[in-house]
């Protein structure tokens, strides 16, 4: 023992006592991520039933929303991950008292948002804890998500607004559902539920790419021939944009049907979509995308930390799926990315940033809303892929 630590001490001299401290970004973050969670729910204890969403930095507002809002299970989300990580009970009960303001959706029909709003919350309640009652809150959960579903389309349907437009519109964002309704099934063995997800998956992979494995946002369907009559837009630059976001969406989507399914065919799918977005000539160096990889105004536009934190993210668990090349090729993007999420550019000191942990996502920048700002689902993305890293 005594040999051991002169040996080091030898070596330590001898290079100049200087060996290079590695940075352990997790720890920071994680760090920070558990201080603005726990300021956050403070924050939010005097409002009862409201979540977080945004902030406007100039107006000094954290802006919080009800659970109808398609992000509000994002925050219990970052919650049952902070404790994951930090194992203290105060976590627990916060992640517990904010995730019971999301409990009502698991009844929600009128939106496909069912997914993001239960399984980040009650989805991660349940794999920490192993509760019965998070079970059965998942289960009625992905028995509403099915109410969606039209099987001579094979599609759930994401929208019931602007009707004049769009028939059955369904948006590429909808892939996040399936993971609830795969739990389901792998829960109960019913195959309905593994039936809307594959048809679900299988439609959105015929009908919403392009040739290069780009996707539209919205596909709307004619409710007569079941095939589509509409491909745009909404939160992109223009309709055959590479709207950064949803291409992560379908991403992290296919990664998770590959794995709830063992169909190659998702696997190829997140394989080319990974590709392309790493491999394009808009991808910049610190490989945070911009919010569109399309936007005329590259390089003098935004960056958006969620399509980061997203990729990341989906970009760990692919790497466990794929051979040694594209395994190094993957972590080395999605290790850059945590990296950069990591500096002061895009990680918030703790008490600012309106108790968010990354600034500089983008909601719907056509809309002019929610530009260069936090977003709760870039937080819930991020700490998600940090423990990922973590894990490897
Ligand atoms: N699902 C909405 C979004 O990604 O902004």
């Amino acid at each position: 023992m005594k040999n051991t630590i002169f040996a080091i001490l030898m070596v330590w001299l001898l290079t100049g006592c200087s060996a290079p401290v590695q940075d352990d970004f997790i720890g920071r973050s994680m760090d920070v991520a558990k201080q603005q969670a726990v300021l956050m729910a403070e924050y939010l204890n005097k409002y009862p039933d409201r979540l977080p969403r945004t902030y406007n930095p100039s107006l000094d507002s954290i802006i919080t929303s009800n659970s109808k809002w398609w992000c509000s299970g994002f925050f219990p989300g970052v919650l049952w991950y902070v404790y994951e990580h930090h194992n203290d009970e105060n976590l627990k009960q916060l992640a517990e008292t904010y995730q019971a303001r999301v409990e009502k959706e698991k009844y929600n029909t009128y939106d496909h948002d069912i997914g993001f709003q239960i399984y980040c919350s009650f989805g991660n309640a349940f794999r920490l804890t192993k509760d019965e009652t998070y079970k059965d809150v998942i289960l009625t959960a992905a028995h509403s998500a099915t109410k969606r579903f039209n099987e001579s389309i094979g599609l759930i349907k994401s929208w019931d607004s602007r009707p004049n437009k769009w028939q059955y519109p369904v948006i590429i964002d909808n892939m996040m559902n399936l993971e609830l309704l795969m739990r389901g099934f792998h829960l109960t063995g019913d195959s309905l539920y593994y039936h809307v997800a594959v048809n679900h998956a299988d439609s959105t992979l015929k009908h919403h790419f392009r040739p290069d494995y780009s996707s539209y946002h919205v596909v709307s369907y004619d409710t007569l021939s079941g095939l589509p009559h509409a491909k745009n837009t909404h939160q992109g630059a223009f309709d055959e944009s590479i709207w950064a976001r949803g291409q992560v969406w379908g991403l992290y989507g296919y990664v998770v049907m590959y794995r709830e399914t063992g169909y190659e065919r998702y696997l190829d799918q997140a394989v080319n979509i990974a590709n392309l977005l790493i491999d394009h000539p808009n991808m910049p160096e610190d490989k945070i995308p911009y919010w569109d990889f399309s936007a005329k105004e590259i390089p003098n536009t935004n960056r958006d930390a969620s399509a980061a934190a997203i990729m990341a993210s989906a970009l760990i668990e692919l790497s466990g799926y794929v051979d040694t090349s594209l395994k190094e090729k993957y972590l080395s993007v999605a290790e850059i990315q945590l990296k950069t999420l990591s500096t002061p550019e895009y990680l918030a000191e703790p008490g600012s940033n309106g108790f968010f942990i990354l600034k500089r996502g983008v909601g719907h920048l056509p809309a002019g809303s929610e530009v260069d700002v936090p977003l709760t689902y870039a937080d819930y993305y991020f700490v998600e892929a940090l423990l990922r890293f973590k894990r490897l």
